[in-house]
C-alpha cells in the first residue's frame, strides 16, 4: 500500500517523559471510549518498547501516536496505542505511524507482530490496509458493586494461601485451555505461566479458589484497588475443563464480588476474550453476574506465512483458524491474563 507523508509532520521516537504526552493524545481521540486508569497503568509499564514506540508532532506539538509493546515471548510484539488528535489528518497519518512502527519491528526481526485497537474506526481500517487480518475480539466488561450476588450452591469457596501454590499453578494453566491458548504460547508457554503462580498465591491478595470434595476446581484472581483506591481489577475466572457447566464458575463470581465488597471496592473489571462472532463462555458468565460490557476491541495478526502459524493455534471448538495466529492479550506488571 503506497503511504502518503503528511506535510510538516515529523515522527520521532518516544523518550522518557513522554507517557503524559501518550495518555494525552489517547484521551483526546478516545475519551469515555477508553478506560484511562488501564491506559495509564501500561503506559508507564515495562512492556513499551520506547524505540519502536512513535510520536507525530507538527509545530513542536504532539498530534499521534503509536506504541510498540514487547511480549513476554521474544521477538514476538504488538502494536497499540494509536491515537491521532482530533482535526488531523487523521487516516493518513494513522497509516503513517503504522507503517513506521511496523517496520521497526520487522527490521529487528520480529516472529510475530499483532495489533490491538478499540473497535473503532478509522483505526481498525488503517490496521487492515497496513496487512493486519482481525483474529479476534477483547470486551472490557464492568460491574458497579452495589447489590450482594445471590449465588450459594454447594460450591465451596476461600482465598487460596501458600500451601495452594503449586496445585493453583496447575488449575489456572489448565483453567485457562482451550480458550488461551494462544496467550500460554505469548506469554512463553505454560512453565513461565506456573511459576508465576507459585510466586503469587499466598503472596499476593485475591486468589480465590472453588473446591469439589476438597480438591481446587477451579480459581478466580481479584486485584483490589489496581486502578484507583476502590476500583478493583479483575483478572479472570478459570474452572478445569472438566467440572465446567456445574455452576464453578458462578460460585467463583460470587466469592469475587463478595470479596471485592469486603474491600470496599465501588467497581471491578475485566478485558475478556471474544471470538469474532460470538462471545466466549466467559464473558457470558460475567454478563450474568451484573456485569456489564463497557469497550470492546479487535486484536489483529500480521503475518507473512499465515499456514506457518495457523497449525500452532486451534479454535476452542477445535476447528483451526484458517489465519489466525497468536496475538496478544492486554499484560500487566502482573501474569494475568484478563
Ligand atoms: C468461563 C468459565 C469459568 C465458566 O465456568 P463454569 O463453571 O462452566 O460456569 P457456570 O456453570 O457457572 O455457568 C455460568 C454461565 O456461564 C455461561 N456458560 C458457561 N459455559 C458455557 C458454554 N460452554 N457455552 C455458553 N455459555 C456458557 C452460561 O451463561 C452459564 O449460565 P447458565 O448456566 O445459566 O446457562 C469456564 O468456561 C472456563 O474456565 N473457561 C475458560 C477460562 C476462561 O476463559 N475464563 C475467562 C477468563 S477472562
Amino acid at each position: 500500500m503506497q503511504i502518503q507523508e503528511v506535510s510538516e509532520v515529523t515522527v520521532r521516537s518516544f523518550r522518557p517523559g513522554d507517557e503524559n504526552i501518550f495518555f494525552e493524545l489517547l484521551r483526546n481521540s478516545y475519551e469515555s471510549l477508553e478506560y484511562l486508569p488501564r491506559l495509564k497503568a501500561e503506559i508507564t509499564g515495562p512492556s513499551l518498547n520506547r524505540e519502536g514506540s512513535l510520536i507525530a508532532e507538527k509545530n513542536g506539538s504532539a498530534i499521534g501516536c503509536v506504541g510498540l509493546r514487547d511480549l513476554p515471548r521474544k521477538k514476538w510484539h504488538e502494536l497499540r496505542y494509536l491515537a491521532v488528535k482530533n482535526g488531523e489528518s487523521r487516516i493518513p497519518l494513522a497509516q503513517n505511524l503504522v507503517s513506521k512502527a511496523r517496520h521497526y519491528a520487522e527490521s529487528n526481526h520480529a516472529e510475530s507482530l499483532s495489533a490491538f485497537v478499540p473497535a473503532i474506526q478509522p483505526y481498525v481500517d488503517v490496521y487492515k490496509n497496513a496487512g493486519f487480518e482481525p483474529v479476534r475480539r477483547s470486551i472490557m466488561i464492568g460491574w458497579e458493586l452495589i447489590e450482594q450476588p445471590t449465588e450459594r450452591g454447594n460450591v465451596q469457596t476461600e482465598e487460596l494461601s501458600k500451601e495452594h501454590a503449586n496445585e493453583a499453578a496447575e488449575v489456572w494453566v489448565e483453567g485457562l485451555r482451550p480458550y488461551w491458548d494462544w496467550w500460554i504460547e505469548e506469554q512463553g508457554g505454560p512453565e513461565e505461566l506456573q511459576s508465576w503462580v507459585k510466586e503469587s498465591v499466598g503472596t499476593e491478595p485475591g486468589w480465590i479458589g472453588a473446591f469439589l470434595d476438597e480438591k481446587l476446581a477451579g480459581l478466580a484472581i481479584l486485584r483490589p484497588d489496581a486502578y484507583g483506591s476502590g476500583e478493583a481489577r479483575f483478572n479472570g475466572a478459570y474452572v478445569l475443563p472438566k467440572f465446567r457447566e456445574k455452576r464453578i464458575g458462578s460460585a467463583l463470581m460470587s466469592a469475587a464480588i463478595r470479596e471485592a465488597q469486603r474491600l470496599h471496592q465501588k467497581r471491578m473489571k475485566v478485558y475478556t476474550l471474544a471470538l469474532l462472532d460470538h462471545l466466549a463462555p466467559g464473558s457470558l458468565l460475567y454478563l450474568k453476574s451484573g456485569g456489564k460490557i463497557e469497550a470492546e476491541y479487535l486484536q489483529l495478526q500480521r503475518t507473512s506465512d499465515p499456514t506457518k502459524i495457523s497449525m500452532l493455534f486451534s479454535t476452542p471448538g477445535g476447528g483451526r483458524f484458517s489465519r489466525a495466529p497468536p496475538f496478544v492479550e492486554p499484560a500487566s506488571s502482573s501474569r494475568a491474563v484478563a
